[in-house]
């Protein structure tokens, strides 16, 4: 399973990306606007800042909610940098350029998906990932795990090429089930993944190791 970091932090990128685990990176608006980057051209920047940091594809998504729209702002994303990922929303003008944008061999990522049939859709227009938020379901006490096996058993019943890549990932559990569900991607915070690495048996373990190798060496 692909780990992407879900930021527009240009620290936390970094430092993911020196763990050497990262494959890429998804943004969204919202994520954006918390590093306090506005107007077109620090936008553009900011991405192309991203890319000049990690070797995998990064989502980048588009403001237009219009067919036309999205296709314009598409394309200067896709532009500048050839791991640019243009993230369309699951709407109706939204399977439209999906549709576009694979006919044109450019990468997409559809966003905002909470249901199997919204799935199908995004992978027969040709979307390269897909992205259920599982924690967005979780939080309104729907299963978004589940939702990412049902997806997976309906890829897999027709050979669909579209990579699911499980949003909204909030802690560590999630990272396991999704992998269990067998999700191409998962994307989440760098806290999530650094808390992967913790358990309390390695703690006392590795200070029992240290200990017993000063009292013989010092
Ligand atoms: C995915 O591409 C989204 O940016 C993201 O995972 C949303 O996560 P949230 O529900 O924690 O905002």
């Amino acid at each position: 399973m692909k780990f992407f970091i879900d930021t527009a932090n240009l620290a936390q990128i970094k430092e993911a990306q020196d763990l050497g685990v990262l494959d890429g990176v998804t943004t969204n608006p919202s994520l954006m606007a918390k590093e306090g980057i506005t107007g077109k051209d620090n936008v553009l920047r900011h991405y192309k800042a991203i890319c000049d940091i990690v070797e995998g594809d990064v989502s980048a998504e588009v403001i237009a909610t219009d067919y036309e729209g999205m296709i314009r702002e598409g394309e200067e994303l896709a532009e500048l940098d050839d791991k640019i990922v243009v993230k369309i929303p699951m709407i109706k003008d939204g399977i439209k350029a999906l549709k576009y944008f694979s006919e044109r061999g450019i990468k997409t990522n559809c966003t905002l998906v909470f249901s199997a049939g919204q799935a199908l859709l995004a992978a027969k227009a040709g979307a390269t990932y897909v992205s259920p938020f599982i924690g967005r379901l979780d939080d309104i006490s729907f299963d978004g795990i589940e939702l990412i096996e049902q997806i997976r058993l309906i890829y897999d019943n027709y050979e669909f090429e579209t990579q699911i890549l499980a949003a909204s990932v909030r802690h560590p559990m999630h990272i396991i089930k999704c992998a269990e569900a067998a999700a191409d991607v998962m994307t989440g915070p760098l806290s999530a993944m650094l808390a992967l690495l913790k358990h309390p048996l390695t703690d006392s373990g590795l200070a029992q190791f240290l200990a017993d190798h000063a009292k013989v060496n010092s």
